[in-house]
């Protein structure tokens, strides 16, 4: 060997070992600008002696910078899905169906498809499933996953093995990276698997690496193997150094299969990783080959899936909780349980009827489900275990949190709401909230908990914040004397500790009494929203019916809040997107002083309450790069909802229709697209992915 390529096989190795540290354990080997002149100086070699360079150069496969889009690899063998069974007797018949055992039995792991390709042992490619045939080039994100081997241990590799197996996080980390994102602010994810592909998607490598996801590995696809049973392969993965489970017997018949089966069910909260089932196989390879697959699934292996998680408990009351529009909304206060690895001590009831409709009853023994998903449901009573103690529901009539009388707003409202609107603490604290979220102004520092400390404090005596007129007026000497209670979000009641104490925060100001981090970034997070695009502060005010599809149009329209509270019910009515109601409501609610004061003062504090440039009504939608274009979207979008492409249509001059004709400009189409897609088609009506759209509208809206 040269010694140019020994200085290159060493500079790999060591690049190598300083990564997988790096990504793997989060530990710094070296400095960094010692790091990255390794990194230069191996560039350097390949490209002064091009022969050097092979694949498995980490100067080929891990790019430190982020790809644009995952390319798409195609599999060299299929990848496939199971059939599931729901019940004994589907298992049986299955088990009928393929022959006799020995059966290799396992744990369905609710995670995510990977294929990882090793060439000659190395890790060459990690790939989604995709559909199948053809996933998505995950390599750069996969290398960060700890336990998957960037080489593999053990001698004899094949020249091409596909390694399939499931990514996932496990439950505590879960509840950890949940955590976490509560603490910064950020949307949770509803269950371990969507966070297990939303990391493990992550255009940033850096994203995922400090993510901890997991992998196990459950088979192969394009191998030329000449081993006989599946549990043999799984010893020959293992002693590779890949990941699989310990969980895994070989059992000799359909009934000691479906023992495992029951047993594994009994125990799933044992597994430190969500199960959705167990997976029961044909060990022997040759009967494998011999039942083949159908083009979803192999014949040779299936699915046998446990129901929903689902609960007994008490359901100890039914209070009410207001929201920022005075809705008053039934929740269910349980004795807490855990459901599918979380505790529940709350459940919504959306409203009245929905109590009525399930016919429970406070005292009741009721059951809960919360199947995949956080949100937990009431499913009903368990009526047997009634004993007469139990009493009916009523809704109560005053506000719980402002005692006033509760009311519906007109004779068609079902629902009651609280309509002391400018001081009932839990409609401010909600407004406050709302404020702050994604959908509004999108203040990282202002969350439930600040709304909270800000609105009710245990002290000062007087809140800082008394409506939301004065919130872009806070300075640092209104937050450090907060102290207040931490409060659910879901319920408005205050949280407690361990002990049963409520939980306090005092998080504005530090102990020495020095303004704390939340303080600073609250302000500096307030000083920049005073710039938020028109239509977010107008979605912000909680006016009824006034999300961002009817803001940005409104907006859009008129160009200043003055003109939009100017115009008549008539003239908003007019606007593409507004209807008569929320006409109404606008128009109502500019007549309430207390809403004046807020603009007026919003607009004394600096917040920007029109569009720079806008020329006036009407001006603006004619010169959008949509105008006079009537634009259709279907199926399900990857970076936004339906109703956001739709306000950017809007909001560049276009109408969203909602249906498609020969007038249709183009059809925006997501996945799942049916109908409009197929209409479209037989039109011969432009179609566009979202890719295009987005492309498209770049750089247009805000
Ligand atoms: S074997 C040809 N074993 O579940 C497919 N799959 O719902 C053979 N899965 O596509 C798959 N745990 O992604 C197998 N222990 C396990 C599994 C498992 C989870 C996934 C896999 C499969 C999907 C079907």
């Amino acid at each position: 060997m040269s010694k140019v390529s020994e200085r290159a096989e060493e500079l790999r190795s060591q690049i190598q070992r300083y990564r997988m540290a790096y990504y793997q354990n989060n530990e710094s080997l070296i400095p960094d600008h010692e790091y990255d002149a390794l990194e230069k100086e191996l560039k350097a070699l390949e490209q002064n002696h091009p022969e050097l360079i092979d694949s498995q150069s980490p100067s080929q496969i891990v790019g430190g910078k982020a790809a644009e889009v995952f390319s798409p690899v195609e599999h060299l063998e299929p990848m496939l899905s199971l059939d599931n069974a729901f019940s004994k007797e589907d298992f049986l018949a299955w088990a009928k169906r393929v022959g006799e055992g020995p059966f290799l039995c396992e744990p369905k792991i609710d995670g995510l498809a990977l294929c990882l390709t090793y060439e000659q042992g190395v890790l060459t490619r990690a790939a989604t499933r995709g559909d199948g045939a053809v996933g998505e080039d995950v390599t750069q994100n996969a290398l960060t996953i700890k336990g998957i081997p960037h080489r593999l241990t053990g001698t004899h590799h094949p020249e091409v093995i596909e390694i399939r197996g499931e990514v996932f996080f496990g439950l505590k980390d879960f509840a950890r990276l949940n955590a976490s994102l509560v603490q910064a602010g950020k949307p949770v994810f509803a269950n371990p698997r969507n966070s297990a592909s939303g990391s493990l998607r992550q255009k940033d490598p850096s994203v995922s690496a400090a993510r901890p996801l997991r992998m196990l590995v459950h088979g192969f696809g394009a191998w030329q193997g000449n081993l006989k049973s599946q549990s043999e392969v799984y010893e020959l993965l293992a002693s590779w150094g890949l990941p699989t489970t310990k969980r895994y017997e070989v059992v000799k018949d359909a009934e000691a299969a479906f023992e495992f089966i029951t047993n594994l069910e009994s125990s799933r909260h044992d597994v430190e990783h969500e199960i959705d089932g167990a997976v029961i196989k044909i060990d022997s390879l040759q009967n494998q080959s011999e039942l083949g697959k159908t083009s979803r699934a192999p014949r040779w292996a299936i699915a046998y899936k446990y129901p929903p998680e689902q609960v007994n408990t008490k359901l100890l009351d039914i209070r009410v909780s207001i929201g920022r529009t005075g809705r008053a909304t039934p929740f269910a206060v349980l004795a807490p349980v855990l459901v599918a690895g979380s505790e529940v001590e709350f459940a919504t009831l959306h409203n009245q009827d929905q109590v009525k409709a399930k016919g429970i009853l406070i005292g009741d023994t009721v059951s809960i489900r919360k199947a995949g998903d956080v949100i937990p449901e009431i499913l009903g009573p368990v009526l047997a275990l009634r004993d007469g103690s139990e009493t009916a529901f009523e809704m109560p009539l005053n506000c719980p949190e402002c005692g006033q009388k509760l009311a519906r707003a007109s004779s068609a409202d079902v629902d009651l709401r609280c309509p002391n609107s400018k001081s009932c603490p839990a409609q401010l604290r909600e407004r406050i909230a709302y404020i702050g979220s994604r959908a509004a102004l999108d203040i990282e520092a202002l969350g439930y908990v600040s709304a909270a400390a800000l609105t009710q404090p245990l002290e000062p005596k007087i809140p800082p914040v008394i409506s939301e007129a004065d919130l872009f007026d806070l300075k640092l000497e209104d937050l450090l004397p907060i102290r207040s209670m931490v409060l659910d979000p879901d319920t408005g009641l205050a949280k407690h500790d361990a002990l049963g104490n409520p939980k306090i925060v005092d998080f504005f100001a530090r102990k020495d009494g020095s303004a704390g981090e939340v303080a600073i970034k609250l302000l500096a997070n307030l000083e920049e929203a005073k710039t938020r695009a028109l239509w977010r502060i107008l979605v912000s005010l909680s006016i009824r019916h006034v999300g961002p599809v009817a803001a940005r149009a409104l907006t859009e329209h008129f160009g200043s809040l003055s003109a939009i509270f100017a115009a008549s019910e008539f003239e908003l009515s007019e606007v593409a997107g507004v209807g008569p109601t929320l006409a109404q409501s606008i128009s109502e609610w500019f007549l309430i002083d207390w809403h004046k004061e807020i603009l007026e003062r919003w607009e004394k504090a600096g917040v920007q309450l029109a569009i720079p440039g806008h020329l006036g009504p009407g001006s603006a939608s004619k010169n959008g790069i949509f105008a006079g274009l009537s634009i259709v979207v279907t199926g399900s979008l990857e970076t936004m909802t339906r109703e956001e492409a739709e306000a950017v249509i809007i909001e560049l001059g276009g109408k969203a229709a909602s249906s498609v004709s020969k007038k249709t400009a183009f059809l925006v189409a997501g996945p799942g697209a049916g109908s409009k897609l197929i209409k479209a088609q037989e039109l011969g009506v432009a179609v566009i992915s979202e890719q295009e759209f987005l492309q498209r509208t770049a750089g247009n809206s805000n």
